[in-house]
This record gives C-alpha cells, sequence and structure tokens, in this order.
C-alpha cells in the first residue's frame, strides 16, 4: 500500500479534498443560500415537496465524494503509517468524525425519504416534523464536525 500510495500521492490527497470541500460546501449552500429561499415559499405543499427534492439532489451529488473521502482517508492511514505515528489520536479522531457525519447523513436521507412518503399521503405535518430536524440540527452539525476535520487535516498536512 505504501508504494501504491507513494506512486499516485498526488491524485489520492486531492481526491480527498476535493471530497471535503465538495461534501462541507454541498451542504452550506443547501443550508445557507438555497434553505432560506425556499421557506419563502407560501403553500407547505410545494414548499416541502421542493425542500425535500433538492435534499434528494444534494444527498446523490456529495455520496460519492463521502465514500471517495474514506477510502482516500484508508490509503492514507496505510501510506503514511498513522496508526504507528505520534499523529494517530489525529487520525483516529478523523476517523470518528467521519463515521459520525456517516451516519448523520445516513439518518438524513431515512427521514427525507420518509418525508417524501408523507407528503404523497397529505401528512404536511408528519413531512414538515421529519425535514425541520435535518434543517436546525442535522445539516449544521455535519457543517461543524466537517470544519474540525478539515482543521485537523491542515494540522496532519503540516506535520506529515
Ligand atoms: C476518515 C478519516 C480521515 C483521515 C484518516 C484523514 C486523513 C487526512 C490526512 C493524513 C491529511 C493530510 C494529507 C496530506 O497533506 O498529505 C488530510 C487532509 C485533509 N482532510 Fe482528511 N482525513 C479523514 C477524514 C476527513 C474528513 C471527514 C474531511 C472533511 C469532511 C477531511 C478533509 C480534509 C481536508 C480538506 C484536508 C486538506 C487539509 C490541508 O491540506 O490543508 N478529512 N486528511
Amino acid at each position: 500500500m505504501e508504494a501504491f500510495f507513494n506512486e499516485y500521492k498526488t491524485i489520492i490527497v486531492f481526491l480527498h479534498v476535493i471530497s471535503g470541500v465538495v461534501w462541507i460546501g454541498g451542504m452550506v449552500a443547501m443550508r445557507y443560500a438555497a434553505h432560506p429561499s425556499f421557506i419563502k415559499i407560501e403553500s407547505p405543499a410545494k414548499r416541502l415537496e421542493l425542500i425535500a427534492d433538492a435534499l434528494g439532489r444534494l444527498f446523490k451529488i456529495v455520496i460519492p465524494f463521502v465514500i471517495t473521502l474514506i477510502i482516500t482517508a484508508i490509503i492514507m492511514i496505510k501510506g503514511y503509517s498513522l496508526s504507528q505515528s505520534d499523529l494517530s489520536v489525529f487520525s483516529h479522531a478523523k476517523e470518528g468524525i467521519w463515521s459520525m457525519m456517516f451516519i448523520n447523513i445516513m439518518v438524513m436521507i431515512y427521514r427525507k425519504n420518509l418525508a417524501q412518503k408523507l407528503l404523497h399521503k397529505g401528512d404536511f405535518v408528519g413531512a414538515k416534523n421529519q425535514l425541520a430536524l435535518i434543517g436546525s440540527v442535522m445539516v449544521p452539525v455535519n457543517i461543524g464536525l466537517g470544519v474540525v476535520a478539515i482543521f485537523l487535516g491542515t494540522y496532519l498536512s503540516g506535520s506529515l
């Protein structure tokens, strides 16, 4: 794995960084640029339908980057021998953060799918309950975790 990593180091680190940028950037754009415009739509049915639709599109875009992020992370853990180094605590912290972000996004996908089913049944209150937590808590939590992961990445980058 070390030889493979050394051969393709630039592309592997690039894929890792761009994955973090798309994942975090996508959530920031959705939450703080698109969402405030969506909530101006007066019809609750249309508003909830469009929010769920946009969330679905966002998740489809970011999932390949979420997977690329963990694959490149595993390659770097092996390539830099991070688990055996003094930097292992930072590597483990980033693994923990990725895991929390992954569980969070999976729960968001579940809630978004449930909201769409409830919308089809005409249960707007149920759909709103499912979507509200995504915007108010789950996306901001993932943005915060992502920012910490990027900070730890910058520290690792300067220390390797
Ligand atoms: C899954 C566990 C993770 C590990 C083991 C890991 C490991 C690393 C390492 C070793 C570097 C330095 C690469 C180099 O300079 O050669 C790095 C950089 C970086 N990581 Fe991660 N990472 C993980 C998760 C994440 C997550 C979840 C994000 C964001 C969502 C992220 C975003 C970044 C970014 C943006 C950089 C570039 C920082 C810079 O070069 O200044 N990483 N990571």
